[in-house]
């Protein structure tokens, strides 16, 4: 083997011992930099004679080139080994399940608010709404409730600040005040027509919201939905109340062998009143009698509140608990799950 085939050899072989790309530059910069080898080989042929000069030009030439094939084939396989470490790094495993985008829902109360207003809108009621912090006129006084009533103890309400030392505001105790705020609203936009005596649209509406009581265990939550009812005319009786509550418990409930129970009852604010009971007919709850709502004809001390003549104006209210009937409607037993905000609970709804 002659001196340049030596030279390209030890050239490979220091190519091949490089691990780094570093390495393999270094190795470059020692057989074909400025100052490498082939370059040495090239400066003494200035001392040859011409035609020595061409042949041993030629040989120098070659070798280099066999210097830049090794070269090049080694910087491959170091960028090949490179990308091959990489991929291994970053290896995707395919049968890891995906990630999925959460798909957001209505919490379960907001489901059944929504088929309540759907409900009672296909029958004409309109949605009101009104505030939470309440003054002691219109969640008590307006709706004929004695001072001395229990609902105004301290134990069963949240009293805020504000209001008078006799008539202190309080986070509502149910939404009956809202018979009193929507009806007086409707009155005023229609006096002129009463004042003339010619008559008013009848107040038909529902008043769903968020009510407060001192209370809280496996069914009752210190904060628990209320769906108020109210339909004011001069010809509106027990019978609707009996024919539009039984229409929309069948419709919530999506069943029709669905029986209705009106249970004699007080409540200041009506008079007769009556608790609503519904009885499945069949599946897990049939034969059980079960108390959805609070109802009556509404007073006339609180017809007169309505800025109403009671002895014209006549109707029925009714006060049902949505947490209730979403328990029954989809099997729910302990109150408390609706606000935890447990989402492997809530996510079941969606
Ligand atoms: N407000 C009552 C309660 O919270 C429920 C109720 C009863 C509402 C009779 C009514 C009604 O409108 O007529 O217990």
């Amino acid at each position: 083997m002659n001196e340049l085939d030596a030279l390209a050899q030890e050239a490979r072989a220091a190519f091949a011992s490089a691990v780094a790309p570093a390495d393999l530059e270094n190795a470059k910069a020692r057989y074909l930099g400025k100052a490498g080898r082939i370059t040495e080989l090239m400066k003494g042929l200035a001392t040859l004679p011409v035609d020595e000069k061409k042949s041993r030009g030629a040989a120098i030439n070659q070798a280099k080139q066999a210097i830049e094939v090794a070269l090049n084939e080694r910087r491959q396989a170091l960028a090949d080994a490179e990308l091959d470490q990489q991929l291994k790094a970053e290896a995707l495993d395919v049968t890891l399940p995906g990630r999925q985008r959460g798909a957001g829902g209505l919490h379960p109360v907001s489901l059944t608010l929504e088929r309540i207003e759907s409900i009672f809108g296909s029958m004409g009621f309109e949605v009101a709404d009104g505030p939470e912090i309440e003054s002691d006129w219109f969640n008590f006084t307006a709706l004929n409730t004695p001072e001395d009533h229990p609902a105004r103890s301290m134990h069963d309400t949240f009293y805020v600040e504000g209001g008078s030392e006799k008539a202190p505001n309080l986070l509502r105790t149910h939404t009956s005040p809202m018979q009193i705020r929507h009806a007086v609203a409707h009155v005023k936009r229609h006096r002129a027509a009463l004042d003339a005596g010619q008559g008013m649209p009848e107040i038909r509406v529902i008043a769903p919201g968020r009510t407060y009581r001192v209370d809280s265990d496996a069914t009752h939550s210190p904060m628990f939905h209320q769906c108020e009812g109210l339909w004011i005319g001069e010809n509106v009786s027990f019978k609707d109340l009996k024919f539009v509550f039984t229409d929309f418990c069948r419709t919530f409930f999506e069943s029709n062998d669905l029986v209705l129970r009106f249970r004699p009852s007080f409540f200041p604010f009506t008079e007769p009143s009556a608790e609503i009971d519904i009885q499945f007919q069949s599946g897990p709850l049939a034969g059980r009698w079960l108390e959805v709502a609070g109802s009556g004809q509404v007073h006339p001390n609180v017809v007169r509140n309505m800025g109403l003549d009671p002895e014209r104006f006549i109707g029925f209210a009714f006060g049902m608990g949505p947490d209730r009937l979403t328990m029954l409607r989809y099997g729910v037993n302990d109150l408390r799950l609706f606000f935890d905000g447990d989402i492997r609970f809530l996510s079941q709804f969606r």
